[in-house]
């Protein structure tokens, strides 16, 4: 299986954990775009769901192809979002935020009953941090907000460059919320629960991709099938 049949495999086992009436988070990313393809399918046989996305790119990926697409103001929360990681560790915490949707997809899985993450085995490690943690910032005095990741990150021994993310053009990275990213090279982040805390005092941080006990479950798909990872609730 090639990364991207392996995707694909991961999106439609998650697929058959949906359910008549289910009012979906649709996650983004190329693993996540899978998900929101095989979803119309269904929907165009019949399958009555609808979902909140949680990108532009999502949202108009899922309107074309004829997905009923509402926002979280319209419904008393989501049953079910299915979403990708960059990360993932024993413990099923993630890092997101690779697509520059981290804060869209935290405040959707938030608002969601289960969240399945679909991966392939390369998003698979021991601890957290090998890929750069995105962390959204405002604009207003970003130079002064990264100092002060830098100080907090310091204050649970890690370090590492913070950089802005660029896009194509080399200018920074605006996300579908109008902030910068900020993608921080800190390796091994052993305790991932104290840099999210530290990471939420700073002011001009407006999130990071730390996604801690927010995924229920991680559906991989390696070269020999799926397994299913779910989180151990004691
Ligand atoms: C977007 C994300 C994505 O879920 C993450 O980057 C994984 O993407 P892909 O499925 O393309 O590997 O967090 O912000």
């Amino acid at each position: 299986m090639s990364a991207d049949e392996m995707k694909k495999a991961a999106a439609a086992a998650a697929l058959e954990e949906v359910r008549p009436g289910m009012r979906l988070g649709l996650g983004t990313g190329s693993t996540a775009a899978w998900f929101v393809r095989l979803l119309a399918e269904k929907v165009r046989d019949g399958l009555d769901v609808v979902g909140v996305p949680t990108s532009v790119a999502t949202e108009r990926l899922a309107r074309e192809l004829g997905i009923t697409v509402i926002t979280l103001d319209d419904v008393a929360g989501l049953d079910l979002t299915i979403d990708g990681a960059d990360e993932f560790d024993p413990e099923l915490n993630l890092i997101k935020g690779g697509g520059a949707a981290l804060l869209r997809e935290k405040i959707v899985a938030a608002d969601s009953r289960r969240m399945i993450v679909i991966t392939d085995e390369s998003k698979a490690v021991e601890t957290l941090g090998a890929f750069p943690l995105p962390i959204e910032v405002v604009t207003f005095g970003a130079t002064a907000t990264v100092r002060a990741i830098a100080e907090a990150a310091r204050s649970v021994g890690l370090a590492g460059a913070l950089a802005f993310r660029r896009a194509p053009d080399g200018e920074k990275l605006v996300t579908d919320q109008g902030n910068w990213l900020v993608d921080a090279s800190f390796r091994q982040i052993s305790d991932p629960k104290a840099l999210a805390i530290a990471l939420s005092r700073i002011p001009g941080v407006v999130e990071h991709g730390l996604f801690i006990g927010l995924a229920s479950s991680v559906i991989v798909a390696g070269r020999s099938g799926i397994r299913r990872i779910d989180r151990r609730t004691t």
